[in-house]
């Protein structure tokens, strides 16, 4: 959109713009997430920051159960009930959130959505990919983002960055690397049935140089150009 102007999401979600990140483990997911929100709100945006499974309090206390390791605090789960409670904890979230959050306008910017369950239910448990969709339906009333941004990285190297903090290690990172491999093909596949969806940025980077990208990937749908010219002239098309 050259003019700057954005005219609105066309499912009636309101004139936000929903940000999605997605990747492997160890892609350096959250730190990009806080560095583009910073950006969006330099610019002088509204950004909510979330994150899935989480961003309500039932969505964290499901958190802590999904990822708890098995043999410490957390029980072994089935792949359906684990699809089924990341989609619970996403049903929350939508609701109470992000609809609400792109209703006035705000850049979401969440760590994760519906496309982690396809790539990790999906493609890593091996549950069917139509069923799994519409799941996500349900829980999201049919909320898609307007783009996702991949952190694409090799499975051995992100895994390989989790493991060097081992506080951080949770039941899906020990889940091993055949699991993690079919999760990155998933995501592969993802993108490239709906390209115009994505952006993929590489990950094995340093982090400056991957916000870098992430940056030029948002600003080429979001006029956050635009905004920040505003903001210095008085910002009356600020939201
Ligand atoms: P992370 O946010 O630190 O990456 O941890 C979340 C973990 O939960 C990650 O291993 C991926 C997993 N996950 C799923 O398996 N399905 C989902 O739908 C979501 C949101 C996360």
């Amino acid at each position: 959109m050259a003019s700057g102007e954005r005219l609105g999401r066309t499912d009636g979600s309101g004139p936000g713009f929903f940000l999605v990140l997605e990747g492997p483990e160890g892609a350096g997911k959250t730190t990009q997430a806080r560095a583009v929100a910073d950006y969006l709100r330099a610019a002088g945006r509204r950004v909510v920051l979330t994150r899935e499974p989480g961003g309500t309090r039932l969505g964290d206390r499901l958190r802590d159960l999904l990822l708890a390791p098995v043999g410490g605090e957390g029980c072994a789960i089935l792949p359906e009930t684990e699809a089924l409670l990341y989609a619970a904890a996403r049903a929350e979230h939508v609701r109470r959130v992000v609809r609400p959050a792109l209703a006035v306008g705000a850049v979401v910017v969440c760590d994760r959505f519906v496309d982690s369950s396809l790539a990790y239910q999906g493609g890593g448990q091996g549950l069917d990919l139509e069923t799994l969709r519409g799941v996500q339906a349900f829980a999201t009333g049919g909320l898609t983002p307007d783009l996702r941004v991949l952190l694409d990285l090799p499975v051995e190297r992100g895994l390989a960055r989790r493991l060097a903090e081992p506080d951080s290690v949770n039941r899906i990172d020990a889940a091993g690397v055949a699991f993690h491999r079919r999760v990155l093909a998933a995501y592969h596949a993802l993108v490239a049935a709906d390209p115009d969806g994505w952006a993929v940025v590489g990950a094995d980077r340093p982090p400056e140089d991957v916000a870098a990208d992430v940056r030029a990937a948002v600003a080429s749908r979001l006029p956050v150009g635009g905004v920040a010219e505003d903001v210095a002239s008085g910002g009356d098309r600020a939201r």
